[in-house]
């Protein structure tokens, strides 16, 4: 299929915010139910940008939005500070085709330029599909935390994988 892949622009929000708030009322993906405002999704947005965090769209041969990825901080602590947690959501009609794979690996090569050293994916236990997105790109599950979120009146644990994107030593006191 035929994915074009870019940075989101400030005109992309009203189809980021569908997807994100399409997940929190019908996936276990976001452990929320609470649907973001565009104001919300905007301020997430200017967030991502001012900090250096992509936020990369996919689009279809129609150039319309398939699906988005991005990453942030893993932790806010400066020791956290070359670790990044990601996300990647692929319209319902779009899954399937390898768009998620490719957000994925577009992700990958950007934390890998900018210096990255551990990328985390935290995902609901019951969600095999994106473990097995993740384990096929190398991601190694680290963890298995039960019952720490809930949904719709339903108990989540939360699996917890890792890539190692290199191998540098860590920074050293100044
Ligand atoms: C998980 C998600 C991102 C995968 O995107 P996608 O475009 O459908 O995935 P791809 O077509 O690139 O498939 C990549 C691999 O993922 C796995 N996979 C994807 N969906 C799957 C499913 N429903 N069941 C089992 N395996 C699945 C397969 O191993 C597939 O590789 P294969 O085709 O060689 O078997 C997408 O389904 C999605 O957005 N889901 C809802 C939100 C979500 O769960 N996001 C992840 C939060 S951590």
């Amino acid at each position: 299929m035929a994915i074009n892949l870019c940075n989101a622009q400030v005109s992309d929000l009203d189809d980021l915010l569908a997807v994100h708030n399409d997940a929190v009322r019908n996936l276990d993906a976001l452990w929320t139910s609470q649907e973001q405002t565009l104001a919300q999704r905007t301020e997430w947005f200017e967030k991502q940008t001012a900090a250096g965090h992509p936020v990369v769209v996919a689009r279809d041969k129609d150039d319309a939005l398939a699906g988005y990825g991005s990453y942030g901080s893993f932790r806010d602590k400066s020791g956290y500070d070359l670790t990044v947690e990601h996300s990647v959501y692929v319209w319902p009609h779009a899954q399937g085709r390898g768009i998620g794979t490719a957000l994925l690996v577009e992700l990958i090569a950007r934390a890998r330029a900018a210096g990255i050293h551990t990328m985390i994916a935290g995902i609901d236990g019951r969600n095999a599909g994106s473990v097995r997105l993740h384990e096929t790109l190398g991601f190694v599950e680290q963890g298995l935390l039960k019952e720490v979120g809930f949904k719709n009146g339903r108990w989540l644990d939360l699996r917890l994988l890792a890539l190692r994107l290199n191998d540098c030593d860590p920074p050293q006191p100044a």
